[in-house]
Formats: structure tokens, C-alpha cells, sequence
């Protein structure tokens, strides 16, 4: 397969403003022979993604593409971390819509290549890091999401936005499972204050290294926002709407104790059940490198002042 693969990235590569905004932007150039989903692979959104990787300096190591692509949290396909790319072939992603709704002043419902058409595509490479304790390193392609929100026009009383992802239990095992087989309650729902929306580190992807997003990892549009859990980086996305109120999630909703709406990485509040002062970097290896967890997964410059004044404890 067709993947550049830089061996080592350095830490200040990943994280620093100034490295994202300076980071290449992709122009709408074709890339035949590095698409993943065949059926997108003669369309249009396979000849938007770049044909190389931003960054050639490396010391932090990416996580191979094989195991970003194979250890995976989707329950819509199943619970084990095999079951998303065991079963996720199966899911229908071409065509794709995006409904949006709530307080928009272009509230309609707009195709993938609506949405995608006027941004250059970016790569930026971030930390994944689980609410399991486990993270990866990762070079997402998307666009930022603030751009993609503006194009919209929130009105003046969208404070939160929520994402939704498709519910298709026909072609997603997971949500066919009820009573006590049962997850999570589906569709799977995932929210954030306007203000972290329009951080210019939120992106919607639709690639990864150097290519179309695997299904099991979210195609064709999923959230990332590297500095909070990543059960906030919701996948493949069909809805969104913009809301005065604070959107009920899934995961908080069905244990709100162990997982808060905020769900910022903090090495300092446990989980109820485990600690999340360090974290297990996967690398193929058996038991991953233990490495300490870094404030908001090492972005608190950039983020921390999102949240000047909030007791980080409360608002976990
Ligand atoms: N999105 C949906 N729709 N369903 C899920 O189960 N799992 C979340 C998040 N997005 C999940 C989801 C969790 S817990 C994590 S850690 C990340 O996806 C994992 O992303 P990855 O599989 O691409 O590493």
C-alpha cells in the first residue's frame, strides 16, 4: 500500500500552534493509487485527498497505520477492539448527507460534497488518547470544523453544538444488540460548547495517512478534538445541530458519573475505575509504551483557556 510513513515526529511537531497553522495546505490535487475505499476511490472526494504527508521531522513515533486501523472503538460494529474492522466494510457511505438544524440560518440537508468543497484539506497529526487509558498517534486529514460551522451562520443563541452519528442497524451489527446485550443506546450522540467547536484544533477528517478515511475509523466524516477523550471524536457524523442547551451524550448519559460532557484529558481526575495518570502509547508491541498523561493530552496551551475558571474536578 501506498502510505508514506515518517518514522518519528517531534513533540513539539505535534501539538504547537504555530506548526498547525504553517502546516501545508492541500489544494485539491488527485492522488490516484492511495485511496482505501473503493467505492470513493473514482470519486470526488478521493481526488481531493493529498498525495503526500505535511511534515518530514519526527520524533514522536506515528502509530503504524495497520494498528490505527485495526484497534478501533465504533460499538455500532461491536464492542472487541476487531469488531469495527471486521464488520465495518459493510457499511454504505456513498452517498452521504449531513443534516443540519437547530440555530443555523442555513439549516438544510447538504451532501458530503456540499460540505466539503469550498476547504482545502489539511493534515494535522494529533494524539488520540482514550478515556481507556490507551493512545495513539495519528495523522487525521480534515478541515476545520469552525469553517465549516460559519458556512452555516449560527444564530447568536447557538451556545452547543451535537453531532449525531447514522443509525443503520442493517448494516451495523452493534446496534442490533438489545436488553442486556446491549451497549450503549443508539444512535451514538456527542457534543461540544460553541467556543471549543470553533477551536481551530477541532477538525472534521475524512482521511488518514494520506488517505480516505478506513470505515472502521469514521468514514467518510467523523469528528477529532485531540484534547479531550477520544470518545468525544464522534464517527461517521449524519447530523448536526446547533442548540442553546447542553446536548445529552451518549456516554454521558448512560454512566454520567464515569464519563462527563466535557470529558477533557486530565491526568489529575481519575476515572472512577482506573487512573488516568498515564496511558499506554500503542506501538504493536504487547503492552504499548507507558508514558504519563499530559493536561488536555498536551494542548494546554493552546485550550486551557477555554476553561479559565471552571473547576476542571466538577467539570470532568
Ligand atoms: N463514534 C461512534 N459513532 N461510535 C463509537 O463507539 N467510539 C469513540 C470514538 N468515536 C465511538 C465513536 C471512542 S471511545 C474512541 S477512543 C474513538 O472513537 C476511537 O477512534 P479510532 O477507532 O479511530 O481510534
Amino acid at each position: 500500500m501506498l502510505i508514506k510513513r515518517r518514522a518519528t515526529i517531534q513533540p513539539s511537531e505535534i501539538t504547537p500552534e504555530a506548526v498547525y497553522r504553517s502546516r501545508r495546505r492541500f489544494l485539491g490535487t488527485a492522488a490516484a493509487g492511495l485511496l482505501a475505499t473503493p467505492a470513493f476511490a473514482a470519486g470526488w472526494l478521493g481526488e481531493k485527498i493529498p498525495s503526500g504527508l505535511g511534515n518530514p521531522e519526527f520524533d514522536e513515533a506515528l502509530t503504524p497505520f495497520d494498528l490505527a486501523s485495526s484497534h478501533n472503538n465504533y460499538y455500532e460494529f461491536g464492542t472487541d477492539k476487531s469488531d469495527p474492522a471486521r464488520h465495518a466494510h459493510g457499511l454504505t457511505i456513498d452517498p452521504w448527507s449531513v443534516e443540519v438544524v437547530g440555530e443555523v440560518g442555513k439549516p438544510g440537508v447538504y451532501t458530503l460534497e456540499d460540505i466539503l468543497r469550498p476547504h482545502d484539506f489539511e493534515e494535522r497529526v494529533y494524539r488520540l488518547r482514550c478515556v481507556e487509558a490507551w493512545s495513539m498517534v495519528i495523522p487525521w486529514i480534515g478541515i476545520p470544523l469552525q469553517a465549516v460551522l460559519r458556512r452555516f451562520e449560527p444564530t447568536g443563541d447557538a451556545k452547543y453544538v451535537e453531532f449525531t452519528t447514522l443509525y443503520r442497524p442493517s448494516e451495523m451489527p452493534g446496534q442490533r444488540a438489545s436488553g442486556f446485550f446491549s451497549s450503549i443506546d443508539f444512535p451514538y450522540v456527542e457534543g461540544l460548547r460553541i467556543d471549543e467547536a470553533m477551536h481551530p484544533l477541532a477538525i472534521l477528517a475524512v482521511g488518514m495517512y494520506g488517505q480516505v478515511l478506513p470505515k472502521q475509523n469514521g468514514a467518510p466524516l467523523r469528528l477529532v478534538v485531540p484534547w479531550k477523550y477520544g470518545f468525544k471524536s464522534i464517527k461517521g457524523i449524519v447530523k448536526i445541530r446547533l442548540t442553546e442547551t447542553e446536548p445529552k451524550t451518549t456516554w454521558n448519559l448512560s454512566a454520567p458519573r464515569e464519563y462527563g460532557f466535557y470529558a477533557n484529558v486530565n491526568p489529575e481526575v481519575n476515572h472512577p475505575r482506573w487512573s488516568q495518570a498515564n496511558e499506554r502509547r500503542l506501538d504493536g508491541s504487547f503492552f504499548g509504551n507507558r508514558i504519563d498523561t499530559r493536561m488536555f493530552n498536551g494542548y494546554a496551551d493552546e485550550v486551557a483557556s477555554l476553561y479559565s475558571g471552571m473547576n476542571l474536578r466538577r467539570y470532568y
